[in-house]
């Protein structure tokens, strides 16, 4: 059976993903702050140096107008992302972490569905409160999105929402901060009903008190429309309606937490259906793009959404998978971790991980090839630790992606993290290593039987196949002889199918 991952059309997210980290490339190259680039060298060069570098890799080009999409809902705007430029600070940050920020932010906006052209870094001490940039660095910004004709700027940080309005002014594009622009990710993927009211109700939590930002430039872009009704001594303008626009998102926000309360017993019927039925549980968690995904398709054989896209997965899917020995158990794919989440997100996104803390074992799936792995576990396991319940559980770390990653990475993370397995989700490396040390990790089931079934209750057999460990079985005259460790349920129903055959 082919997976999906296999398929790998050349003009596919891969490849677009490879230009974005072109650009990055690009982007740290001029910057002096590529990491290839100052090996074994001094931090390259001042500010100066640095900043008439920048200036010479741009081209002015004039008379590029770009219309800002006009508001006249007070809505969150989605993020339509299409031509972007990126745009980061370094503040206290090493060369190392500068890069991978931008990396990310690069993949976040592959993700969003946008074409990631050019970019920015910038050493600061601290952002410009007007800015975020101060508006020497501003204006430079301006022209490199007239050049490449971009018509939106993607900051990798959240921005207040004057300093929002302060850089949409110098740079004339769109202005969309790290924050919108997972939440806009989030809301792309986000399938079932829950996951939707969830998007949603941590949009209208950035939202809200940014409504005086929006409502302010859509007063200007109004042309003074709002402001007109607004009298002598009014509070500003578009002031009365930005009240009521606020009071509108606050009853939509109860009502969607509403909504979702009452999801919540659904939800739990069906983990606790789960759990009754006693098949051991296996949650995959992993730092976004880790490979989750594939891999989960690797031990299912299930076609799964595989994308190379952060987030591909938002709602929690549950797979059934079978030990090597044959035992059943469930496999849930999680949502994708990153670091620096909104926090309106993980509030929001709490629930989803719930089904983490009642596993039995948690993958923890690790891209090896990544430059920062052993970040990216800290972070994962910082956000576990704080879902109830999942502290306690075993974890298996995989390490995946070893088709890419180096020997002396493997050998790293190998120290690192003892007991971890190495696998490629893309070849099948590894995948059966993983199979088995995952069976010895699953509770095994509890009740020792040694009975007689009859052959008419085939169905048992198979059951006992399936969810049991079988450890002998003969044929005899009035049925199977089965010798197996079951759960509670099981073994009464074959205690009961015996008992039937005996008389
Ligand atoms: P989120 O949904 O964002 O959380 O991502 P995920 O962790 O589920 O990752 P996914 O399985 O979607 O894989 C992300 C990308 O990595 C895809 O392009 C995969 O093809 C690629 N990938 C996954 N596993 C491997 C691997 O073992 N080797 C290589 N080379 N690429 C891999």
């Amino acid at each position: 059976m082919t997976h999906p991952a296999e398929h790998d059309d050349p003009r596919t997210p891969d490849d677009a993903a490879r230009r974005a980290q072109d650009v990055v490339a690009r982007i740290l190259a001029r910057q002096g702050t590529a990491l290839a680039s100052t090996a074994g060298q001094d931090r390259s060069g001042d500010e100066g140096d640095l900043e008439r570098e920048a200036r010479a890799g741009t081209r002015r080009v004039q008379g590029l107008a770009h219309d800002r999409e006009e508001i006249s809902e007070v809505e969150y705007r989605q993020v339509r992302l299409e031509r972007v430029v990126l745009v980061g600070l370094r503040i206290d940050t090493t060369e190392e972490e500068a890069e991978n920020s931008l990396r990310e932010l690069a993949a976040l906006a592959e993700t969003a569905g946008s074409e990631v052209l050019d970019g920015l870094i910038q050493r600061r001490s601290q952002p410009d409160p007007a800015t975020y940039l101060g508006s020497g660095k501003a204006k430079e910004l301006a022209d490199i999105v007239a050049a490449c004709d971009a018509d939106t700027v993607i900051v990798d940080e959240e921005l207040s929402p004057s300093q929002r309005r302060g850089l949409e002014d110098v740079v004339d594009a769109k202005v969309v901060d790290r924050t919108a622009l997972i939440l806009d990710i989030f809301a792309q993927h986000a399938k079932s009903r829950e996951g939707k009211a969830q998007v949603e109700l941590a949009q209208l939590e950035y939202l809200l008190p940014r409504l005086r930002g929006w409502g302010d430039s859509m007063s200007r872009q109004a042309g003074g429309r709002v402001a007109g009704g607004a009298g002598i001594g009014s509070r500003g303008p578009g002031e009365t309606k930005i009240e009521l626009d606020r009071r509108r998102i606050r009853t939509r926000m109860a009502k969607l937490r509403e909504d979702i309360r009452k999801m919540e017993p659904a939800r739990r019927t069906q983990r606790l259906a789960r759990r009754r039925g006693a098949v051991p549980s296996v949650a995959i968690a992993g730092y976004t793009n880790a490979g989750k995904s594939t891999l989960l398709n690797r031990l299912t054989g299930a076609g799964v959404l595989v994308e190379d896209a952060l987030f591909a997965t938002l709602d929690p899917t549950v797979r059934r998978a079978t030990t090597p020995d044959g035992r059943a158990y469930t496999l849930t794919d999680t949502v994708g971790f990153v670091r620096n989440l909104p926090t309106q997100l993980v509030e929001a996104f709490r629930s989803t991980l719930e089904e983490v803390g009642e596993a039995d074992v948690i993958v923890h799936v690790v891209d090896a090839a990544h430059p920062d792995p052993v970040g990216q576990v800290e972070a994962v396991r910082s956000v576990l630790a704080t879902i109830e319940g999942a502290a306690d559980i075993p974890e298996l770390i995989a390490l995946n992606k070893a088709d890419l990653a180096t020997p002396e990475q493997l050998a790293l993370l190998r120290t690192a993290f003892p007991g971890a397995v190495a696998v490629s989700a893309r070849t099948g490396f590894g995948v059966d290593d993983l199979a088995r040390v995952l069976e010895g990790m699953l509770p095994r089931p509890r009740i020792e039987v040694d009975l007689v079934v009859p052959y008419s209750r085939g169905d048992l057999v198979h059951a006992v196949h399936e969810d049991g460990e079988v450890s002998f079985e003969e044929y005899v005259d009035r049925g199977t002889r089965v010798v197996a460790r079951v759960d509670e349920a099981l073994a009464a129903r074959l205690r009961e199918a015996a008992a039937s055959s005996d008389d």
